[in-house]
């Protein structure tokens, strides 16, 4: 356990758990056609469990809320989490249903992902109710849209009246009410989702608009925000990246990490930023996500 002097900050993820089905391969096929692969790799992911991995490995009380069926699948992402020192006391095991999976293709470190959400859609009121003491206490509280919309808005609700920030990763995208982003702390949708969700607004206007509550990734642009009425960009690092997958979820677990231990926003996105890019060298989604050590080593030699 890595011992932060009294700064470890406890953070509940609400979320997925997938068992990612990787193949790489040098050209994706046509409809209609089949061409070969080079290899074909099981790796631990899911939004949820992979933002809940990336916060623990970069020293915070980590708690996932969340199910996977009673199969071999859902027994190996209960380990992988446990193994980066992730709480699964409230991962329920259900049975006659299957773990959650992710038919990702990788190409030329690019990724289309097709998820198929089993067990992922009983997460329930009932489940939330039962780990609420963890809930409540947490500094912040992860959520991204691989659960049920009714689990979501329930969240939302319940930590808004009781005062949780709650930061919301609004993918894979799906509508969003308006309360929900009235009643979050954050919401970090990548460019496409916010073009989707503030339909016809320029960027300028919805970052404004949500001053330090829209926090948008653009990939090779950087994270934007806006501050007082303008908008700062805070660049990305550049590495060779080998797979994309899950270089989102390692920002949005590194964000709420230094924003909790109280880091401000610029230098928590580029924290963040710093994990996002470490995460993308190595193939699977939570293999390459960082230690706290690496990623203070990269911001301290590219200052
Ligand atoms: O964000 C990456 C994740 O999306 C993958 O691990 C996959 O499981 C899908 O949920």
């Amino acid at each position: 356990m890595i011992n932060l002097g009294g700064m470890m900050k406890h953070i509940s993820v609400i979320g997925s758990c997938n068992m990612d089905l990787v193949v790489e391969v040098d050209r994706r096929p046509m409809p209609g056609e089949t061409v070969l692969g080079n290899k074909m790799v099981l790796s631990p992911g899911g939004k949820g469990a992979n933002q809940a991995v990336a916060a623990a490995r970069l020293g915070a009380k980590v708690y996932m809320i969340g199910c996977v069926g009673n199969d071999a699948y859902g027994q190996m992402l209960k380990k992988a989490m446990e193994d980066s020192n992730v709480n699964t006391d409230y991962v329920y095991v259900l049975d006659n249903v299957h773990t959650g999976t992710a038919h990702i293709t990788v190409s030329n470190g690019e990724n289309t992902i097709i998820v198929i959400k089993g067990a992922n859609s009983e997460v329930s009121q009932k489940h939330i109710e039962e780990a609420w003491e963890t809930i409540s206490t947490s500094d912040i509280v992860l959520l991204q849209h691989e659960i049920s919309k009714e689990t979501i808005d329930y969240v939302i609700k319940r930590c808004y009246e009781e005062n949780i920030p709650v930061l919301l990763n609004p993918a894979p995208y799906m509508d969003v009410p308006e309360e929900w982003i009235k009643k979050v702390k954050y919401i970090t949708p990548n460019e496409h989702e916010a073009a989707l969700m503030f339909k016809g607004y320029t960027r300028n206007e919805i970052l404004t608009s949500n001053n330090g509550k829209v926090i948008m990734t653009a990939g090779k642009e950087g994270v934007f925000y806006g501050e007082n009425n303008s908008i700062i960009n805070i660049s990305g690092f550049d590495v060779k990246a080998v797979d994309t997958t899950g270089a989102g979820d390692t920002f949005n677990g590194a964000f709420a990490v230094a924003r909790s231990e109280g880091k401000n926003m610029k230098e928590s996105i580029r924290f963040a930023n710093a994990a996002a890019a470490l995460s993308v060298t190595k193939f699977g989604a939570q293999s390459g996500m960082p230690y706290r050590k690496d990623v203070e080593e990269l911001l301290k030699c590219k200052k």
